[in-house]
């Protein structure tokens, strides 16, 4: 194979119970790239449209990706990258993680599989690390395995694959301010008090749980963060009574995108999801501030191949 094209899904990472380590991959929203191989060695972005980003490739995620990548395998061959955004950058639905985990993904396919999907992660996660000042895998884990992931270290890199309840599905509302995921992560604080760290990991714990059993009553009891979101949440226009429409409904679970502005909820079917996307209309309509709505089944595959 000389050439691919890709769909590099957005992901929604930090899922509530879950800071930096548990993740989901959305199916409706995501950027398309073209990976082809060259004959000079290394790696070349040729092309970015859908928004202004670096075409140096240290200074642009999926550049740092593919660098990393190659260190790892050395070969003659190299690779030029297009680049169509349709995620955008800041919005905190995974628009590094989709430009890193789409590089890494194409070149190991173009050069016959060498790495796993699992393998790829850490590649991936050093185009996070210059995004957002610290690698982390929330968000590449699930585009590149498919479907809700959880980090249990990044140290070595340990990622599983969790069950995912078919029904359930997820409305992102992307309120259209920039977040920028350095500056969200700047404004936490370093220590939490061991009662938030319990409350916390029980949530993490019994989630968990709840994806295994199909439990949507636990899913919904344990949807809940102790330690980010309160911090966060203030960034963000309208937040609480964006929780509160969603809640009345019957979301499983509310709570903010990745680093934010984005907030996500999670329900059961797209009749629910409609509503809930409806109830999120009225709110963040009402302020005035421009937005988008997806509406997305978990995307159990992740990246995919698509037409030339
Ligand atoms: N886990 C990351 C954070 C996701 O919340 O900072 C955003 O990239």
């Amino acid at each position: 194979m000389e050439k691919i094209k890709i769909f590099s899904p957005g992901s929604v990472a930090n899922v509530s119970c879950g800071f930096d380590v548990l993740g989901f991959c959305l199916d409706d929203v995501g950027d398309e790239m073209i990976v082809r191989k060259t004959k000079s060695p290394g790696v070349k972005i040729t092309k970015i449209e859908g928004q202004k980003l670096p075409l140096d490739v240290k200074k642009n995620v999926a550049g740092v990706a593919a660098t990393a990548l190659l260190n790892n395998h050395p070969t003659k061959e190299g690779f030029e990258i297009e680049i169509y955004k349709n995620i955008k950058a800041g919005s905190g639905i995974g628009s590094s993680a989709a430009s890193a985990a789409g590089a890494v993904f194409g070149i190991n396919e173009l050069l016959g599989r060498p790495f796993t999907s699992h393998e790829l992660i850490v590649f991936a996660m050093e185009g996070e690390g210059l995004a957002s000042g610290a690698p982390h895998a929330d968000n590449v884990s699930p585009v590149l395995l498919g479907g809700i992931t959880l980090v249990r270290s990044i140290k070595p890199v340990d990622v599983i694959k969790l069950p995912c309840p078919k029904e359930l599905t997820a409305v992102v509302l992307h309120p259209k301010i920039e977040l920028k995921t350095l500056h969200a992560r700047e404004i936490l604080k370093k220590n939490v008090s061991m009662e938030k760290a319990i409350q916390q990991w029980g949530n993490l714990g019994a989630f968990v749980a709840a994806l295994y059993n199909e439990d949507y009553e636990l899913m919904s009891r344990s949807l809940k963060d102790e330690i980010v979101e309160p911090m966060r949440s203030l960034l963000i226009p309208e937040f609480d009574s964006l929780k509160k429409v969603c809640k009345a409904e019957g979301a499983i679970g509310f709570g903010i995108s990745g680093s934010g502005p984005s907030v996500y909820a999670l329900t059961r079917g797209t009749d629910k999801a409609q509503k809930i996307s409806d109830a999120m209309k009225k709110i963040i309509s009402s302020i005035g501030i421009d937005f988008v709505i997806h509406i997305s089944t978990i995307n159990n595959q992740g990246i995919k191949i698509i037409p030339n």
